[in-house]
C-alpha cells in the first residue's frame, strides 16, 4: 500500500511508524520534514502553496490529513484546515478514482455543548466559534469533494512528551471549579494513530466517528488523579467564574460507534494512557514528593 501523510506530526508520525511496520510505502510531508520515523519518505511540502504539492508520488492508495494550526488566530485555522485541504486535494484530483480513501482528522471542538450531555456522530454539530466552524468547513469540503472520505473527530490528544497537564501540577497552576462535574474527553496519541489505521482497514466504513476513549470524566478527578501519582497537593477549588476556560468545556462524547466497527482501545481510560506518561515525566523531570 502507498500512503501520503498530510501533516505528518505527532499523531501522524505515529501511524507513520505503526503503517511502516506494517508494509505500507509512507510519504510524510510537512514544511520541515526532518526527524520523521525510520522507513518514512520525508515529503518537504507547504500544503497551502499548490506549487509545492506538484510532485506527490503517484498511485496512492491513502491520504491521512492531518495538519493542525499552528496558531490560535482564525487566519491560522483557516489555512491548516479549509487552505490546505483544497489545495491538497486539488494536487490528487488526477488520483481521485484510485485512491482508495481520504481521513480527516478534525476535532471535537466543532460541538459546542457545555451542558455535560452526551454527544454521539448524529448530534448536530453547529460550532460557535470560528475554529469548530473551520473544521465543519473543512469536513463538508472533504465529503463534497467525490473522494471515498473518513472524517475522525479527535477530543484532547495526549501522549508520550505531552506533559501539560502534568506540568499544570506540579507549578501548582491547575484548578478546580465548584459546581457540578465538567465532563472532559481525551484520546492517547497512539489510539489516534490505531483508529486511523483501523479505519483505513474497514471495507465499508462509515463517513464519520468519534475519536475518544471510553471515560469521559470530570477533569477535576483526572488533576486530583495525576496529583495524587505524583504526591504533589490537589489543585484548589475556584468558584465557576473564576474556572479558566479548560474547566469551562463539559460534554461526555460516545466512541460506541469506533468500537462497534471493531477497534479495541490501547488506552480505554486516562489512568491506563497517564500511567505510562507519569513514568517517562518521572525519567525526564523527578520532583520529589512534598
Ligand atoms: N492536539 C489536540 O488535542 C487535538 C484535538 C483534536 C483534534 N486534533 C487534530 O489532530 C490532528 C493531529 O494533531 P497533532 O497533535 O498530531 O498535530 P501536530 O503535532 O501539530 O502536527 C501537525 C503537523 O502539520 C504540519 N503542518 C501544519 N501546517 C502545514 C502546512 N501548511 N503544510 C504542511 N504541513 C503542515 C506541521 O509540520 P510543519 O510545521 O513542519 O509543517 C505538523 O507537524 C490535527 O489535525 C489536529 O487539529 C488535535
Amino acid at each position: 500500500m502507498r500512503t501520503l501523510i498530510a501533516g505528518c506530526g505527532y499523531v501522524g508520525s505515529a501511524l507513520a511508524q505503526e503503517l511502516v511496520l506494517s508494509g505500507h510505502t509512507v510519504w510524510g510531508l510537512r514544511r520541515d520534514p526532518a526527524g520523521l520515523p525510520a522507513g518514512s519518505r520525508p515529503l518537504a511540502a507547504d500544503l497551502t502553496q499548490a506549487e509545492t504539492l506538484r510532485s506527490l508520488p503517484s498511485d496512492l492508495d491513502f491520504v491521512i490529513y492531518a495538519a493542525s494550526a499552528g496558531g490560535r488566530r482564525e487566519e491560522n485555522y483557516r489555512a491548516a484546515y479549509v487552505d490546505g485541504l483544497r489545495c491538497l486535494l486539488t494536487a490528487l484530483a488526477p488520483q481521485r478514482s484510485s485512491i482508495r480513501r481520504v481521513l480527516f482528522t478534525s476535532s471535537t471542538s466543532v460541538y459546542p455543548q457545555d451542558d455535560g450531555s452526551w454527544i454521539d456522530e448524529e448530534t448536530p454539530a453547529t460550532p460557535t466559534h470560528f475554529t469548530g466552524a473551520l473544521l465543519r468547513q473543512a469536513e463538508d469540503l472533504l465529503w463534497d469533494s467525490g473522494f471515498s472520505a473518513v472524517v475522525l473527530r479527535l477530543a484532547g490528544i495526549y501522549g508520550p512528551g505531552r506533559f501539560r497537564l502534568i506540568e499544570q501540577i506540579t507549578k501548582a497552576e491547575a484548578r478546580c471549579s465548584e459546581g457540578p462535574p465538567r465532563y472532559s474527553n481525551r484520546i492517547h496519541r497512539d489510539d489516534c494513530a490505531g483508529a486511523l489505521h483501523h479505519l483505513m482497514q474497514l471495507p465499508h466504513p462509515k463517513p464519520l466517528y468519534l475519536g475518544v476513549d471510553d471515560a469521559p470524566v470530570d477533569i477535576c478527578e483526572v488533576q486530583r488523579w495525576i496529583a495524587t501519582q505524583l504526591g504533589q497537593p490537589l489543585p484548589p477549588t475556584v468558584s465557576e467564574e473564576q474556572a479558566p476556560p479548560i474547566l469551562r468545556a463539559n460534554k461526555r462524547c460516545s466512541n460506541a460507534l469506533l468500537r462497534k466497527s471493531g477497534y479495541s482501545l490501547r488506552y480505554p481510560s486516562y489512568q491506563d494512557g497517564y500511567s505510562a506518561i507519569l513514568d517517562e515525566w518521572r525519567r525526564i523531570s523527578p520532583v520529589p514528593p512534598l
